[in-house]
């Protein structure tokens, strides 16, 4: 496994590779992103895995400075499923000032987009610039975070970027709490209450199973019942997987999102419901 820090040499180095799977990263990996990585191995293309901390995607009061960096530790992870490791300073990504965003749908401004402003913008900014330095057959991103695959699928399609976007189911702890490299900032009392973010969608997606069909009452009810124990919610949305637009009551493929946070930590999870 190689491991490159500069635009220059990740171009020659891949200069050489016909085939290549791609699975970008802010690193501080988990199993979720290894996960990821050993399912990209499975394409039997060259793996890069990149690993940056993006500035453009948080806002100015959000993680950027606290966010985990831990290249070392992550590098071993890789070995043996990683070909090669990308890890650029954040002056080797943005040389200049990046003053060409892409502008993005409606969609980006929904759900993590409102309380998160920007983020979309910054995420996909970076996101095309990896798959213009690293040109893959193929990239692979997880579930768990459903709004920037969707995001991420529409770009690929509307910008007809050569690549296709495959999606990685979400890999939980055994209590069912998405793992996410944010889980660490987690004190014990606030661990132990996380997986009923997560019970709480899977009741969700049980009514619906039910032919409850009173989407805006399910919504309401389970924030209202993380409300009640002590969660700061910002949203629980039942949502058409395709697009995530507000569903028709006879939609079968739904997804329920949620956000809420613990404390100071902001946790993400969403279930798939096909009825
Ligand atoms: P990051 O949060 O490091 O996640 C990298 C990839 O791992 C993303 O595709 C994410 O959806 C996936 N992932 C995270 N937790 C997962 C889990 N528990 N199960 C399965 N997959 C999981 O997402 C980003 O970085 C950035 O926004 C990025 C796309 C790299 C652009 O900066």
């Amino acid at each position: 496994m190689q491991v490159i820090h500069s635009v220059a040499e990740l171009r020659a180095r891949l200069a050489q590779e016909r085939s290549i799977a791609f699975v970008p990263t802010m690193g501080n990996l988990h199993a979720g992103h290894v996960a990821l990585v050993e399912q990209a191995r499975q394409q039997g293309k060259c793996v890069v895995v990149s690993i940056f901390v993006n500035p453009l995607q948080f806002g100015p009061n959000e993680d950027f400075d606290k966010y985990p960096r831990t290249l070392e530790a992550d590098c071993e992870k890789l070995q043996g499923s990683a070909d090669i490791v990308f890890a650029p300073a954040v002056a080797e990504m943005y040389p200049e000032q990046q003053s060409f965003y892409i502008e993005l749908p409606p969609i980006a401004s929904e759900l993590c987009g409102m309380q998160r402003p920007g983020h979309f913008r910054g995420m996909a900014t970076v996101v095309l610039k990896l798959l213009n330095l690293v040109q893959p057959q193929v990239a692979l991103f997880g579930k768990k975070d459903y709004q920037q695959l969707e995001i991420i699928r529409q770009m690929v399609t509307q910008f007809n970027l050569p690549v296709s976007i495959v999606g990685g189911e979400t890999v939980r702890a055994i209590d069912s709490l998405a793992l996410s490299s944010r889980n660490q900032y987690l004190s014990d009392e606030e661990r132990t209450e996380a997986p009923q973010l997560h019970l709480t969608l899977a009741q969700v997606g049980a009514s619906l199973g039910r032919g409850v069909r009173g989407f805006s009452a399910l919504e309401d009810e389970a924030m209202e019942m993380l409300a009640k124990r002590g969660w700061q919610v910002e949203y629980v949305s039942i949502r058409c997987q395709q697009g995530l637009g507000k569903p028709k009551v006879n939609e079968r493929q739904l997804v329920v999102l949620a956000a809420a946070r613990l404390g100071v930590t902001r946790l993400i999870d969403n279930l798939e419901v096909c009825l």
